[in-house]
């Protein structure tokens, strides 16, 4: 059985104190509940360190939102993975859509930064996902399949067994709107059959496949139901301790 992990990306949101209560409060409630679920917590890069400090002792980890892909430099205003790593990090979200979007990161700097994180022994929460006017033409697995091949392009077998993929239709972050549990089934289904196509059965079969995009408490059970979908990356609704920890426990 493969493991279920939830992961909350918080993206520009949370000053120190705030990211303080809600990782106590988080800790605290998850401290009652039995769940097996593997959890993670991605605050702002300013929060990490504590973020490390309040979950010492738990099973929670912690991850950031994104790195840059050399090691050290004139980079003004850019995080290394070996900085990550001294403050705790284990884990760090790269190619958000945010990322490709908004700062203009392209398939080859995403898989700069995966090959970076994965040789720095941080562990890649590496995001694909089609856009709406993609999905409409009938282009969401072309996408992602140039996604997936590009971003893990020259990385082997061995490296990937750290490695998470998120699948995060474009359309359906932060505007409420979820794909159904069988539209994201679909194409959990299609990821892994390319990475088995890719790789092997072996890692396709370990390979944890999350979805993220406006998941809450009342759909996560039915998405976390699907045989593809081993849990989520989520974003609003991981700022409140109600919400994310009722989705950590579907
Ligand atoms: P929302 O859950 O707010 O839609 O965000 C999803 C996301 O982008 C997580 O990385």
């Amino acid at each position: 059985m493969r493991r279920k992990v939830v992961a909350g990306n918080w993206k520009m949101n949370m000053n120190l104190s705030g990211t303080i209560e809600l990782i106590s409060a988080i800790k605290n409630e998850l401290n009652k509940s039995d769940s097996k679920t593997e959890v993670i917590v991605c605050p702002p890069f300013t929060s990490l360190e504590t973020a490390v400090t309040v979950l010492k002792g738990t099973s929670i980890k912690v991850g950031a939102q994104n790195m840059h892909y050399e090691s050290d430099g004139a980079f003004t205003g850019e995080i290394s993975a070996d900085m990550l790593k001294s403050v705790g990090c284990e884990y760090v979200i790269l190619g958000h859509s945010e990322r490709r979007t908004i700062f203009g990161e392209t398939d080859d700097i995403i898989n700069m930064k995966v090959k970076k994180a994965l040789s720095s022994g941080l562990k890649p929460i590496f995001c694909v996902g089609e856009t709406l006017e993609e999905r409409e033409s009938n282009l969401t697995e072309k996408v992602v399949e140039s996604q997936v091949k590009n971003g893990l392009s020259g990385i082997s077998e061995h490296e990937l067994s750290d490695l998470i993929i998120a699948y995060e239709p474009v359309w359906a972050i932060g505007t409420g709107k979820t794909a159904s549990p069988e539209q994201a089934q679909e194409v959990h289904k299609f990821i892994r059959n390319l990475i088995s196509k890719l790789y092997s059965d072996n890692l396709s079969e370990n390979l944890v496949i999350q979805y993220g995009g406006s998941v809450k408490p009342d759909n996560a059970v039915e998405l976390f139901s699907q045989p593809d979908i081993d849990g989520g990356l989520i974003g609003g609704a991981s700022l409140k301790t109600d919400s994310f920890v009722s989705i950590v426990n579907s």
